[in-house]
């Protein structure tokens, strides 16, 4: 797929406050820090489209951007942040519980895991529990340029396997790197291909 333009259209905490319109949106959600903003500046190949930061937090809202008029990305605050107060991360998680469960425009989420780490119990829950919500995801690791393909090739199949302790079978996944592209053709097909489903329904 082309990128003719991506523009930021909003920031909020509610999810009745988001576009109204009904073009398909993919959320991008996962641990502080795992690389959501970067990837969707990697993804639209722009630099600071999204606000990216070395420290975990700096998402805090839904933040819609238009791309080619007729579809959004949104990128979400992370879970799993310790540093917030436990009031905040309450709020934090409603919001974004809220948004999954009452946002139909939303017809795939990506759940970021970044691929240097051991599969991380804040994640598999995560991902149970879009499954027991019926909200559909696929996985996407991030900062594959930080290890060698060997190393990558045993942490992803490792994860495979740690998934299919409990789910049927492994969700679709993509291997990306914000900085080096790696992934960003694969990703953007694939939700090309969505787009394209939905448009001839
Ligand atoms: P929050 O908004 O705090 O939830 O974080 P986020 O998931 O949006 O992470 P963000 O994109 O802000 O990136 C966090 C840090 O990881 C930044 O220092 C990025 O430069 C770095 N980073 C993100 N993606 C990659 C990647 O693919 N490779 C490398 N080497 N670094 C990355
Ligand atoms: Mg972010």
């Amino acid at each position: 797929m082309k990128i003719k333009s991506a523009e930021f259209v909003m920031s909020n905490s509610d999810v009745a406050k988001c576009p109204k319109d009904r073009f398909p949106e993919y959320a991008f959600i996962g641990r502080s820090n795992v690389g959501k903003s970067s990837l969707i500046n990697m993804l639209m190949q722009r630099k600071s489209l999204a606000k990216t930061s070395g420290r975990p937090g700096k998402t805090q809202l839904i933040n819609h951007f238009q791309i080619n008029k007729n579809w959004y990305l949104v990128d979400l605050p992370g879970y799993g942040y310790a540093r917030v107060s436990k009031s905040t991360k309450k709020v934090f998680q409603k919001f974004i519980t809220n948004y999954f469960k009452k946002r139909e425009q939303m017809v795939l989420a990506f759940v970021l895991i970044d691929c240097r780490l051991e599969p991380q119990s804040v994640d598999l829950e995560f991902m149970q529990w879009m499954g027991e919500n019926e909200i559909p995801f696929s996985i996407v690791f991030t900062k594959a340029d930080k290890l060698k393909p060997k190393a990558l090739e045993r942490n992803v199949l490792a994860y495979e396997q740690k998934m299919l302790e409990s789910w049927e079978e492994m969700p679709q996944h993509f291997i990306t790197s914000a900085s080096n592209s790696t992934g960003r053709d694969e990703l953007l097909g694939y939700i090309g291909g969505i787009n394209s489903e939905i448009d001839a329904s």
